[in-house]
């Protein structure tokens, strides 16, 4: 059994996944989408950083990149045998993967979360988010596992299937190796990273800053969703948030491609996910293309955030 916390025992991702006693086809899939990272850092440090002339889902630009990244991702989901049906954060609708094969497994992913930032050099990622069988709408409660890759001054991979949350950094051989097993989050955040306009925050979240503020907790928030939740898991401590605004009552983060996974990454490390006005894995999506407002971080500081926005009152906006 290994110990707790940083270890100095280079131990390879497949073979963390199998001393940890996942399925074979489970740990196949992940290994796999660590192989796509390869091709999407390669893309990242040298490929083209204009835009591609599409939109996608949410009728945002993409990026040259943006649309290399999904192909990357969806030939190696494809051809990894085990998937069944994939959905993508840059594509339009659930493609079947593998039509005349049925894998194990669905996945709903974003091939690289906070692009626009890649040409300014700061950190961006690839999140994922798994389904046992065909099914990507679920409630994130049911994910298999769930997993980002951070693309920072190092490439690091933090996964979970349900029984803890474990980082690994990319080697110079590009070999993903153990960092990191079972991180925790203490329950009070000492630092806190708010998405979207603060001219645009109800009563509610206005308040939670406030407190935040008065609690000496440190602001620190870099626009990309994967380095915001990842300092906030690797520093033990945080709370991360992109609200409900006026004039954008669910807010802007993307349910099944960004929410959920992360959502049970921090429970997973002893945090909590919240919409606001209830846990996010429960919420039962409909489409695709759900947001949702988003308090992700340390138990205390979600749950502050779910009293004020009660108290402030369900018209708030
Ligand atoms: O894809 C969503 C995203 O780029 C996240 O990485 C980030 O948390 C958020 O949008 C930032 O949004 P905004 O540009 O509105 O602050
Ligand atoms: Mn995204």
């Amino acid at each position: 059994m290994l110990e707790a916390g940083k270890t100095k025992f280079h131990i390879d991702l497949r073979r963390y996944l199998r001393e940890e006693g996942e399925e074979e086809a489970l740990i196949h899939l992940i290994c796999e989408i660590a192989e796509a990272s390869k091709y999407i850092i390669n893309s990242i440090r040298t490929g083209d950083l204009g835009v591609a002339g599409t939109s996608n889902l949410y009728g945002e630009q993409q990026l040259t990149l943006d649309v290399l990244s999904d192909r990357i991702m969806r030939k190696r989901l494809a051809q990894s045998g085990v998937v069944t049906n994939v959905a993508s954060e840059e594509g339009r609708e659930i493609v079947a993967v593998a039509p005349h094969r049925s894998g194990n497994y669905s996945v709903a992913y974003d091939p690289l979360d906070g692009s626009s930032l890649v040409d300014v050099n700061l950190a961006v990622g690839t999140i994922a988010s798994i389904y046992l069988g065909a099914d990507v709408l679920q409630p994130g409660i049911r994910q298999a596992a769930a997993l980002y890759i951070l693309y920072g001054p190092r490439t690091t991979l933090v996964y979970t299937t349900g029984k803890g949350v474990h980082e690994f950094g990319m080697n110079q051989l590009m070999e993903y190796t153990l960092l990191r097993r079972n991180v925790r989050m203490a329950p009070k955040a000492t630092i806190y990273a708010p998405g979207g306009l603060r001219s645009r925050y109800t009563a509610g979240t206005t308040r939670l800053v406030n407190e935040l503020e008065a609690n000496g907790v440190k602001l620190r928030y870099s626009g990309g969703l994967v380095p915001d939740i990842n300092q906030l898991l690797m520093k033990g401590s945080g709370i991360f948030f992109y609200p409900h605004l006026q004039g954008a009552a669910q807010g802007k983060l993307r349910l099944l491609f960004e929410l959920n996974p992360m959502a049970l990454l921090v429970e997973q490390a002893g945090g909590a996910a919240s919409t606001g006005r209830g846990r996010v894995l429960e919420v039962v999506p409909e489409k695709l293309d759900e947001v949702r407002p988003f308090f992700c971080g340390c138990r205390e500081d979600v749950t502050l955030a779910e009293t004020f926005i009660a108290q402030e009152g369900r018209g708030e906006l």
